[in-house]
């Protein structure tokens, strides 16, 4: 469906010094959500700080082709959303395309799960590969007629519920700590008869219960419960979205490993489900400091100032990995600079990202000469002198980037394959990282 990347290479060429201040693009958990619950409310939602990667796109043009007006972004990166309310969607003509988006394609899923008409829906070759049962067993548990490939890849396909018909409410444990699982299925708890709840078995970003209750409609969360009773409504509001915490890891690491300089990051979400990034990269004795500390739009933003810092390597306390789950690669790259071993556990879910991201971390770390033992669920990195050479970033934005960076840290050129999917998150890292003092090229 989607183009397959050609092939953008990353030359990253080694710079000793970062310096600067810089604001990173917005979140993109909040900017698809900002899209699907404008689309199902009842109003106009207006968008700030929308990030306009390809991965937040694909989620406007599925939208857009239910029927939804959207206009925007404009070049401040407002949107507009003339929502029509829960019922308000109609029929795609053709399949959706997903492009590279977990995120879309199983919150998509919840809410195609509750609709009067047939939808499909598939992406890339890296979004065709992954785990899509994890979002249908709990579906089809409400009775919802939604089904995948025989491997359970994509794409997913729903049928039409019948006029009669309603989604049931059911009560789901999840069997692993996934915010889009969980959010898949409170979205369809809306289009169904009686409350839907689910427990996680590990706090998970709640961007989802916020933007539920920003929109009106009433959500309820208990410890580790969330329930949502069908049957009410959606009221437009007006979003602001924060930078992107994942995004702004890649200059925190950045200035932790530079051997001079400081960089300021401003205006990062700082949502408390979120901030594992800080927490492990502080406790390996960076010098990260959160500063003006502020409430934007039902979430907390600050401003990072990260200093040049001695990393420690450390043992990753499994409690943080759900609120990291994003900015292992940019940990890793952390940890191939710090002082002894990192041992991080408890990650089984990195396996299942848009890489293999174990995996793809260990083979381009060995072939930079940082020694790492791979697990099922984790990986041990011995800190040392990354050198150079050419990796592949697997067509995984987030494994591009953390290459990129580690050219601070290189005794020469780090060459990065396949870097094209860096557009999905992050559309102006180049610049971005050029403009505080990388030395990055692009072929
Ligand atoms: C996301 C949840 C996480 C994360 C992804 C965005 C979301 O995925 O990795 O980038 O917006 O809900 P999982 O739910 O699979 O952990």
């Amino acid at each position: 469906m989607s183009q397959e990347s050609t092939s953008l290479s990353f030359i990253a060429t080694p710079a000793n010094a970062v310096n600067g201040e810089i604001t990173v693009p917005g979140d993109k958990s909040v900017s698809h959500r900002s899209i699907m619950f404008g689309a199902l409310a009842e109003g106009t939602t207006h968008i700030s700080g929308f990030l306009p990667g390809q991965d937040c796109l694909a989620t406007m043009n599925s939208f857009k082709a239910m029927g939804i007006e959207i206009e925007g972004p404009d070049a401040e990166q407002n949107v507009t959303v003339y929502g029509k309310g829960l019922h308000g969607l109609t029929a795609p003509e053709k399949p959706l395309d997903i492009g590279n988006s977990g995120t879309s394609i199983r919150l998509l899923s919840g809410i195609l799960a509750g609709q009067r008409f047939n939808a499909s829906m598939a992406g890339d070759s890296s979004l065709n590969k992954r785990p899509m049962g994890r979002v249908i067993t709990p579906l089809k548990q409400m009775g919802a007629n939604i089904d995948a490939a025989v491997d359970g890849t994509p794409p997913v396909v729903t049928q039409a519920l019948g006029q009669d018909q309603q989604l049931n409410a059911i009560h789901y444990d999840l069997p692993m700590a996934s915010a889009q699982v969980k959010s898949c299925v409170l979205l369809a708890g809306m289009y169904a008869s009686g409350t839907t709840s689910v427990t996680e078995p590990g706090i998970t970003r709640d961007h989802t219960e916020r933007m539920l209750t920003a929109f009106g409609y009433p959500v309820t969360v208990e410890g580790n419960k969330i329930s949502i009773e069908g049957g009410h409504k959606l009221k437009a509001c007006d979003i602001q979205v924060p930078g992107d915490i994942s995004s702004a890891t890649f200059f925190m690491v950045a200035g932790l490993i530079a051997k001079e300089g400081q960089i300021t990051i401003k205006n990062v979400g700082m949502n408390p489900t979120r901030i594992g990034a800080i927490n492990i990269l502080k406790q390996m004795n960076g010098d990260l400091t959160v500063m003006n500390e502020r409430m934007a739009g039902g979430e907390p933003v600050a401003d990072i100032l990260v200093k040049s810092s001695n990393l420690q390597g450390i043992d990753i306390d499994e409690r943080d990995v759900p609120l990291a789950i994003d900015e292992f690669p940019a940990i890793f790259i952390a940890a191939a600079c710090a002082t002894g071993t990192t041992r991080l556990r408890g990650a089984e879910e990195l396996r299942v990202k848009e890489s293999d991201r174990i995996q793809a971390m260990a083979d381009g770390l060995t072939i930079l000469d940082i020694n790492c033992t791979v697990y099922d669920d984790g990986i041990d990195i011995i800190g040392g002198q990354i050198t150079s050479g050419t990796v592949d970033s697997q067509d995984d934005h987030r494994i591009a980037m953390s290459f990129a960076i580690s050219s601070l840290r290189a005794t020469g050129a780090v060459t990065i394959l396949d870097c094209d999917n860096v557009a999905t998150s992050f559309p102006n890292f180049v610049a971005l990282a050029n403009q505080v003092g990388l030395s990055l090229n692009q072929e």
